[in-house]
Parts: C-alpha cells; structure tokens; sequence
C-alpha cells in the first residue's frame, strides 16, 4: 500500500481558456549526449530604437512610458483652453474614442494631447494603434498628416483647414483607407461624411493611375499595400503587443489589421525557428530529467515500474490518434503497479482512445477541465466546448491512496511558453494527490513542461522525467525550468 500524501490538496486557483489545435508533427529529431550545466537561451534582441529614448521626453501613464519624438515639429501645441476642452471631452465621455498611434519601441506618432488629456482625466486605458514595420519617413508623414487632421479643433477650425486643404483631401482619403481604416473612421477624422470619403477614394484612384506602394493580389489585379495595424485597449495588451512585434519582427506580420493573439502566435513561431537553428541536448539538474526525442525511443530508457505518476497531454488531432495506444503500453510497462496513468485529452475522437487505452490499462475515470473563459467552437460537431477530458487509468492492482478529490477544476490560460500550454494549477491539482513524496513524475510529451513545474511547486520532492521531441519546444521548455530552479533557489536564499 502507498503512503497517504501528508499535505493538503491545494484547489486550482485561476481561471481556464485553455484551447488546443490540431498540429502536424515534426519528426523525430536526432538526440545528443546529456549536460548537466544550465543553458541559457539568448532573448530575442529587441527592435533598436530609431534614438536614444533616454534623450527623448516622455509621457507616464498607467505604469507604461510614452515617448515622443514625430509629434515634436509636426503637432502645433494646443491653447490652455483647447486643451482644457480637450480634457472635459474625454473626462466627460470617460474614454478617449480616437486611437493614440504608437511605433513598436512605443514612441507615439499620433495623440500626444489624447494621451496627456486622459491622464489628466485619470482615465486607467487608452485605445492605441501598434504601427511596426514603418520606416522613419512614414512615420514622420504619418504624424504629419494625422495631426494635421486629427487634431481636436472646433468645427469651424475643421472646416477651415479642410477648406484649406481641399486639394489635398482625396489623397489624405486614400492614405487613411490604406492604412485600414473604416470609411466613417476616415470621415470623422476629415470632417466628411463616409460617403464623401467614397467619392474622394475613387477620385483620387481615377486620377492615380500608378499609385506609389502596390502588390499583385491572387486574381493577377493590383490592390495598394498596407502596413500591419494592430489595435489594443489596456496598457497591459499594449506591452503583450510590443513585445510580439519586437520578437516577431514587422517583417513577419501580415500587412493589415491583425489580432493581438495572431501576433503573438507569429512571435512564437518565429521564435521556434530560431531556436530550431541552435544545438539541443538532453538537460538533467537536480530533481529534473528532460530527454530530447520521441517517446517511443526516448522511453526505452525508463526503467519497468519505475513510475508513480504518468502524466502527460498528447496533441489532440486525429493523425495523433495512433499514439494513444503507444502511450498506453509505455505506461503499463513503466509505471509501478497501482501507478496512475493521467491525460489530456480532446472529446472528438474519445471513443477511439479509450479501447486504446483499455488494452493497455484499467479504467478509473474521466475527470474534467472547466473552461471557465472563452469557449471553443468545434464546428464538425456544433458544439461550443466548455469542458476537457482529463482521462485517469491506473496500472493493476487498484489502490485509492489519495485522500477524495473533485473531479472538475479550472486553470488559467497561458500561451506564453507553448501554443497548447496547460495552467500548471490544473496539473498541481493531481499531481499532488497522486504522486506519492518523493516518487517519480513522468511526462513522456512535456510540451512546455507545465506539468514538471507543478511537479516541483508540489514541494513533494518529486524526481520529474519529461520528454520532448520538438526542438524549439525543448529548449524552451530547458530554459523555463531553469529559470524556475534559478528562482526557486534564490527564494531559498533570501529565507
Ligand atoms: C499538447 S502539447 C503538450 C503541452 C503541455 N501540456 C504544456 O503545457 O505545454 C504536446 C507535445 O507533445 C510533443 N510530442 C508529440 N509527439 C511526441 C512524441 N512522439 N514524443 C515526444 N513528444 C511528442 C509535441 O511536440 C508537443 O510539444
């Protein structure tokens, strides 16, 4: 019989969204010898900033920095009184309606006075628009011609500089349109109703034959370029944005409006291509194991009922089907008896995998993920996904050695480390009733090795074996764990 855990279940604290994809797999990638050092992998090296922001003026708001650089020399200061108006606006509507534009080292081309007026007002967020990939001049144009007609000016001001500017409008239209904006967005800010701004757009185009930056769309005609635009509300998705523009370089972005979850899906990949340039080796420290390869020879190396607990999350698509039985005879041969097999898994192909796993092993229970955020739609089945399967076998004989637990909890979502990462709350909720002090942990498909971490927050002295056959993956996974480690050590120290 095991020995009981002498600790408290710990409930699963934050929320979950977790949402999975199907993925093609890379195949397996040649191993190398162990090292024992700690490898630390180099960060993206962040977009150089066109000047020294230290020389620049800068506006603080809500704990993020602000510079200015094009607003200085294009925007003409506004009056104590137009600000003054300025601010009652916005305090009055208790929102800013008009995008603050920023580059991506977060020097503003557009809504200095917005952004100064909002923290006057004590607004908490603002609008802004992320602009990467635009070269100086366009940026320098772009301050030029927004402020131009984006300043907060009284109608008879708009209609004055409209007036004077008349010339000019059609070409400002098409500017603004090619840079994806609506055409009411475009007539608020020129003063014109949308359909004027139509008639400007089609004039100019008439009399544009050539228009300056074109591609080929697929049809063979020829559509105007855009620049990526990605558009945030809170200061908080304004520093997730920028630091997916700076790791996946504005190269890389699709020039059009683009999601803050695409870009930083872009980053992530871009990321893993860069890691899959370097050299990768299996990583051993202390308590963790972490082997580079495919399970099915990787796990070659673990030793017959050497397991306490198998823990693991394979992908969820229907090409990955075949490693289930894999897996289920891998745990059966590994895990110790009364050892527990735990899993993620997806809904649409359950019935497939549990006579799988049923050759392998015997059936305890389907325990479940609450998906308390965002719901997944599964459009084969027309089902909004509110739940995920967690499927727990056990290796003969039966032994309940873990005080009653629930059966359903909720974790938080994350996608910092791994594009179908688990919250480690959800995984610390079961290994810490299944696991037995210092036993041995294995995940033999470790992704972002979430479930090693709950492994070692656990404070059960667990050995924690993960496997991982993607080498971006691996070395991320490598360096997360080390930075845990790192962290948990210092924690050490300073008690
Ligand atoms: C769903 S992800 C795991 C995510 C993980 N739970 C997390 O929180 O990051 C599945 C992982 O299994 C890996 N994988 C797929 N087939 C594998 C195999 N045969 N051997 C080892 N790893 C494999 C994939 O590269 C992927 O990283």
């Amino acid at each position: 019989m095991r020995k009981k855990n002498e600790y408290e279940l710990k409930p699963a604290t934050s929320k979950n969204t977790n949402i999975k994809k199907a993925k093609d797999w890379e195949s397996q990638l040649p191993t190398t010898p162990s090292r024992t050092s700690p490898r630390w992998v180099s960060p993206v090296k962040p977009k150089d900033p066109p000047v020294d922001l230290s020389k620049l003026e800068r506006i603080e708001f809500n704990g993020t920095t602000f510079y200015l650089l094009y607003s200085r020399g294009t925007v003409s200061p506004l009056s104590e009184s137009e600000f003054e108006t300025l601010c009652a606006d916005i305090a009055d509507r208790t929102t800013v309606l008009v995008p603050i534009v920023l580059d991506e080292c977060y020097i503003i081309i557009d809504g200095e006075h917005r952004l100064r007026a909002a923290k006057k007002a004590g607004l908490k967020q603002v609008p802004v628009q992320v602009r990467p990939g635009l070269t100086e001049q366009e940026k320098w144009q772009m301050a030029e011609d927004l402020n131009l007609h984006r300043r907060h000016l009284t109608p008879a001001q708009i209609q004055e500089m409209i007036t004077e500017n008349r010339e000019k409008l059609p070409e400002m239209a098409l500017k603004l349109r090619q840079e994806g904006n609506s055409l009411r967005q475009i007539g608020e800010t020129l003063g014109v109703s949308h359909q004027q701004v139509q008639n400007l757009i089609t004039a100019v185009n008439n009399l544009t034959p050539e228009l300056p930056e074109q591609v080929k769309g697929k049809d063979g005609k020829k559509y105007p370029t855009k620049k990526p635009v990605i558009q945030v509300n809170t200061t908080k998705e304004l520093q997730r944005a920028i630091t997916a523009c700076q790791a996946a370089g504005a190269e890389n972005l699709p020039n059009r409006s683009i999601e803050l979850k695409r870009v930083e899906r872009i980053a992530r990949e871009t990321e893993r291509n860069r890691l899959r340039q370097q050299e990768a080796c299996d990583f051993k420290s202390g308590q963790v194991e972490l082997l580079l390869g495919d399970f099915n020879i990787r796990g070659q190396e673990i030793q017959d009922n050497s397991i306490d607990l198998f823990f693991t999350d394979p992908p969820y698509d229907q090409a990955s089907l075949i490693l289930w039985e894999k897996l289920g005879a891998f745990a059966n041969r590994v895990l110790k008896p009364g050892g527990l097999f735990v899993s993620y898994s997806g809904c649409l192909y359950l019935n497939q995998i549990y006579p799988m796993l049923d050759k392998h092993l015997s059936y305890l229970w389907t325990a479940a993920i609450n998906h308390s955020g965002a719901k997944k739609k599964i459009y084969p089945v027309g089902m909004n996904q509110a739940w995920k399967p967690i499927l727990i076998y056990y290796k003969q004989p039966k032994d309940i050695y873990w005080p009653t637990i629930p059966d359903m909890v909720s974790g938080g979502e994350s996608k910092e480390h791994h594009d179908w990462e688990q919250s480690v709350g959800e995984a610390l909720h079961y290994i810490t009733a299944f696991c037995p002090r210092n036993g041995v942990l294995l995940d033999p498909m470790m992704g972002s090795g979430t479930s090693l971490i709950a492994g070692l927050q656990s404070g059960l002295g667990l050995k924690c074996i993960g496997i991982e056959m993607d080498k971006a993956t691996f070395i991320k996974t490598e360096q997360r764990i080390n930075t845990f480690l790192a962290e948990k050590n210092d924690s050490a120290i300073d008690k």
